[in-house]
């Protein structure tokens, strides 16, 4: 049982016995008690207080004294979706239902997800525009010799990106393939190849606003390693011509480990620019800054308010990590 303040309202989240993960207000509609202070009975949640018992819909599904539950004992409930090592839950103002989900991935050969979690003063309108502000990625991230492979490209709540760039691990240069997907606002992968390593890293970016102005940031890494080095990478570089022996489990759970490092890192020096940023309406944009005015364009569906207090627009956002 996890209580998280989660778009400035208090949730309750917890797993039942069966392992079905929910997300309800934790607000009892009977008199109020914090249902995340109660615990799991069976599939339901039973409140501290008086015992009433919610189902993962939000319905009250029994009290303990005689009677039929009110049919006003509703709470709400987000709707959840677990996948990858990870809970999502998906939120809309109004309460309507999810139009879209992430595309699913693979994970069979992967390592399992490793994941670290930061609090944080930030919108998730700027930690999402990071995926497209190629300037940041030198004058940041210290990443050299940028090239777009793919220019950035919007389809619905979807919008992807391919770069190509050199990273320098002990000065010692590595050229990297980047894909870029973000789903919505709360909700961003990285697939990156390392060419010279055989190495297919998957790293997520996960924004979910808390209180106003403020968000829970996860980031979390799975890799795929293969001895051989990829032919026609620069082409396809997730078709299979990733060829030769994998390296073994537990050294693929090992880089997936020293990536969540360099992830954490590498996000890290993105915290005091998000925190102490102000939204520019209309931004002063130069020419090789990328496509901040595509992806404004793309964020608007998403009728978040770019100010605090943060007004989250239906999107998906992750509640916990599951390794
Ligand atoms: S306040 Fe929850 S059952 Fe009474
Ligand atoms: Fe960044």
């Amino acid at each position: 049982m996890q209580s998280k303040e989660l778009f400035s309202q208090r949730f309750a989240v917890f797993r039942s016995e069966a392992g079905v993960a929910s997300v309800l207000g934790a607000t009892c509609p009977h008199l109020g008690a914090d249902l995340s202070r109660g615990r799991v009975c069976g599939e339901h949640l039973r409140c501290p207080f008086h015992g009433f018992e919610f189902d993962r819909a939000g319905r009250c599904a029994a009290i303990p004294s005689e009677g039929r539950p009110p049919p006003r004992a509703q709470t709400r409930s987000l709707p959840v979706r677990e996948r990858e090592g990870l809970i999502l839950a998906w939120w809309d103002e109004h309460g309507r239902a999810p139009s879209w989900e992430p595309a699913a991935l693979e994970t069979q050969g992967w390592s399992t997800l490793h994941t670290r979690r930061f609090e944080l003063r930030a919108h998730p309108l700027s930690t999402s525009e990071n995926s497209v502000d190629l300037a940041h990625f030198s004058s940041v991230h210290g990443f050299e010799a940028l090239e777009v492979l793919e220019p950035a490209r919007a389809e619905g709540p979807y919008l992807s990106a391919r770069y190509r760039f050199v990273h320098r691990f002990a000065r010692l240069p590595v050229e990297n393939l980047f894909r870029v997907h973000l789903w919505g606002l709360g909700y961003s992968l990285v697939e990156n190849l390392t060419p010279s390593l055989g190495l297919a890293t998957r790293l997520w970016v996960l924004a979910t606003p808390t209180r106003p102005g403020h968000m829970e940031l996860r980031v979390g890494t799975s890799t795929r390693t293969r001895l051989a080095v990829v032919e026609g990478g620069e082409q396809s570089p997730w078709s299979p011509a990733i060829r030769g022996r994998s390296l073994g489990r537990a050294t693929t759970e090992l880089i997936a480990r020293f990536a969540l490092r360099t992830l954490a890192a590498d996000v890290s020096a993105d915290f005091d620019i998000w925190s102490h940023r102000t939204h520019v309406e209309r931004p002063a944009l130069a020419k090789g800054d990328g496509a901040i005015a595509l992806y404004r364009r793309w964020a608007r569906q998403f009728d978040v308010s770019p100010e605090p207090p943060a007004n989250p627009g239906p999107t998906l956002h992750t509640l916990r990590a599951r390794a």
